[in-house]
């Protein structure tokens, strides 16, 4: 049929290694992002903080805890004062079956150092995280890209950049400095996901697609969105089972923290 014919072919499906490959590894750490490259992620997704100091560094929380040693929220701490904390030891507490004594001590790298380890020839899939508490932060970004090559024809074609943000703002700003840069609008649904045609025609007008929490959406939700050829790249995606669902339903990609899973799954489609 004609929507079948749509449908993205199987090994089309994007693998984006989320936070790295951070069930193994110590989320936006460098050997994270390595181990999702060794298990043939195709994007590197990372997300953005901005220090006190306007530094855009790859971290999840607006808060140290969690993932360093440190305390408070990173717009309160200079780029120096993140550089000396601790942000590998947390997750060998946490993750004793996949603790490594190398990850004790890892620095949290600035988005300049991930792009500078990876080059250009790697993909990354970055986040707008909090935009609304760091003004500037998508100019320091698209300064950033520009700086190192990745906003440039060569870089388009190849996708070697998306931008993804829950912010419609963030990406509208965005589109206005770069209208070439794709962008990926993220939702989040706390019941069963709906979208309407409306909806899905104003975020065309900015987006080349959506992420969506994946438990509550359905095949008819992600048909709808291809209907309007929009990408869809669900997140987060860990068990084999849902990866197998959602890949039949026709998603153009999924976040996992388990590349390693993804890769075989796609390898027997
Ligand atoms: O970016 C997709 C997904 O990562 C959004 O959720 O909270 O893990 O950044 P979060
Ligand atoms: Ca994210």
């Amino acid at each position: 049929s004609a929507a079948q014919a749509e449908k993205p072919k199987h090994k089309e499906v994007l693998n984006i290694a989320h936070r790295g490959a951070s069930a193994y590894a110590p989320e936006h750490t460098i050997p994270s992002y390595e181990m999702g490259d060794r298990m043939k992620g195709d994007y590197i997704e990372i997300d953005l903080q901005m220090t006190q100091d306007g530094r855009l560094i790859a971290m999840h929380d607006e808060t140290l805890d969690r993932t360093t040693d440190g305390t408070g929220l990173v717009k309160d701490h200079t780029l120096a004062e993140i550089k000396k904390l601790d942000a590998g030891s947390w997750f060998n507490k946490e993750n004793p079956q996949y603790a490594k004594s190398e990850y004790e001590g890892l620095e949290v790298p600035t988005l300049e150092e991930v792009i500078e380890h990876f080059g250009k020839n790697r993909k990354y899939y970055i986040e707008t995280k909090a935009p609304d508490v760091y003004p500037g932060m998508e100019e320091k970004l698209l300064e950033i890209l520009d700086r190192y090559g990745l906003t440039d024809k060569q870089a388009f074609k190849k996708n070697r950049v998306l931008i993804q943000s829950f912010s419609q703002e963030s990406l509208m700003k965005i589109q206005q400095l770069n209208p070439d840069i794709p962008l990926i609008q993220l939702l989040w649904y706390e019941t069963p996901a709906q979208i309407s045609d409306e909806e899905l025609e104003g975020i065309r007008e900015y987006a080349v697609g959506v992420g969506p929490n994946h438990e509550q959406i359905d095949r008819s939700y992600v048909e709808k969105v291809r209907e309007h050829r929009l990408e869809i790249h669900p997140y987060t995606v860990n068990s084999q089972e849902d990866m197998k669902k959602l890949i039949d339903w026709g998603v153009t990609g999924l976040f996992t923290n388990h590349p390693d899973r993804l890769r075989e799954v796609l390898k027997d489609k």
